[in-house]
């Protein structure tokens, strides 16, 4: 389908869903009040009331969804927005190819894959990384305050970090790098640091590829960039997000937060899950397709092409609301989803559950920190 095909049938469904009745403010607050959740699952349909076991019901069965009920904006004016997101995915926007090599493979050699294994270590140690449960908010302090130790230790960086806390017990985490231009378009890189055993939520979840892996390729690409004495032109940020596996709660806070306040975002890189290389498939760095911005999707394709050993490949569809670059995407601006493997015919079958652990078959250390390369790359190549 041509993207002016594609433009006349959401105009055709924008006049169709403005026929529908919104969900009021009144509606909103009473409905939140009985503790139900308002669930949007698909792009075209006004979003649906759900008790909490009905949600936990569609993270059982693998179905993706945003839980608008701190964030909602009716289906009209997302569908309309989506003309506009259109537009910007197929290439508005434009990113250099890769040409600080000189500077990045330095960077590169000082990544130390055994602070990768201590920060893992110490982040799946929690019983959980649940967003409603104690040690969620715990893990989520922890990763503050270790990040914090980095920022302190090189002063001269200005880089600082800070909770961004929700409506939930567990926030998400913001650190910034600042640029020598403050206001030019932020360079964005995230993952979520919240994990789930969606059968008994109080159960354990050590969440080591789901998503402690991209959790830890931020927070050691972070310290390579600040304690090698990175300066940006442009401000460079690392989110670690709460609550993705609650229906993308931390990141779509986070995202219409910065779009209320007119934040301009150059780019937003998003890693969930890095470390499983299915046994018997080829080892890739899968590029997904949808929700994403082609050019910038061609970018990460052009640094994984310059500093990683891997080949990526473009993936089949990850789907509506399929991680928190979604949240983004959502709000208009440009993001791209490197994934592990082949989604979803190798992806990691033991996540969600007390079995996402490093000791799967298949949890892969040099896989992952492939990743972490990428991050420092991205941070530099677009930021420096
Ligand atoms: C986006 O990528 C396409 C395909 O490579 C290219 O033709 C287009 O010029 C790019 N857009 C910008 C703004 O660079
Ligand atoms: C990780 O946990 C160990 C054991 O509790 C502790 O000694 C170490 O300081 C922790 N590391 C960080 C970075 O907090
Ligand atoms: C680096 O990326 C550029 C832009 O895509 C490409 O032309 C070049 O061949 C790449 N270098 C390597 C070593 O792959
Ligand atoms: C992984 O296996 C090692 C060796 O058997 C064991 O010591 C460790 O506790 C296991 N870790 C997890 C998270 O299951
Ligand atoms: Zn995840």
């Amino acid at each position: 389908m041509t993207i002016s095909m594609r433009r006349i049938l959401l105009a055709f469904v924008a006049v169709a869903v403005a026929c529908r009745a919104t969900i009021s403010e009144t509606e909103l607050a009473t409905k939140a009040a009985q503790g139900l959740r308002l669930i949007d699952y698909d792009l075209d349909a006004e979003p649906i009331w759900m008790t909490e076991d009905e949600k936990l019901e569609l993270i059982r069965a693998n179905k993706n969804f945003f839980d608008v009920t701190d964030t909602y904006e009716p289906a009209e004016s997302v569908v309309a927005l989506k003309v506009v997101l259109d537009d910007q995915r197929a290439g508005q926007q434009a990113y250099a190819a890769p040409s600080k090599q000189s500077a990045v493979k330095p960077l590169i050699s000082q990544i130390s894959l055994s602070n990768m294994q201590s920060y893992l270590t110490n982040l799946t140690a929690f019983n959980n990384r649940y967003y409603r449960a104690t040690t969620g908010a715990q893990a989520s302090v922890w990763i503050r305050d270790t990040i914090a130790a980095i920022a302190a230790a090189n002063p001269t960086s200005g880089a600082s970090v800070a909770l961004f806390p929700h409506s939930f017990v567990q926030s998400s985490i913001i650190a910034k790098i600042p640029g020598k231009d403050a206001n030019a378009p932020l360079i964005i890189i995230g993952a979520h640091m919240d994990s789930i055993n969606s059968r008994n939520t109080a159960g354990r979840a050590p969440g080591a590829d789901d998503d402690g892996s991209g959790t830890v390729n931020l927070m050691e690409a972070f310290r390579v960039l600040v304690s090698s004495g990175f300066q940006a032109s442009t401000p460079v940020e690392f989110h670690w997000y709460a609550g993705e596996e609650g229906g993308l709660l931390g990141s779509q806070d986070v995202a219409k937060s910065y779009k209320t306040n007119g934040a301009l975002v150059k780019a937003m890189l998003q890693f969930d899950m890095t470390a499983y290389v299915a046994p018997g498939s080829k080892e890739v760095i899968s590029l997904m397709p949808d929700y994403t911005n082609t050019n910038l999707t061609s970018f990460i394709g052009a640094l994984v092409d310059n500093y990683s050993a891997l080949p990526w490949a473009i993936n089949g569809a990850c789907g509506y609301a399929c991680s928190d670059h979604a949240s983004w995407d959502k709000q208009g601006y440009p993001t791209a989803l490197p994934f592990e493997g082949t989604y979803p015919a190798n992806s990691n079958s033991r996540i969600h559950s007390d079995g996402d652990t490093v000791n799967v078959t298949g949890f892969s250390w040099s896989h992952t920190l492939e990743y972490t390369k990428i991050a420092v790359a991205y941070a530099y190549e677009l930021g420096a």
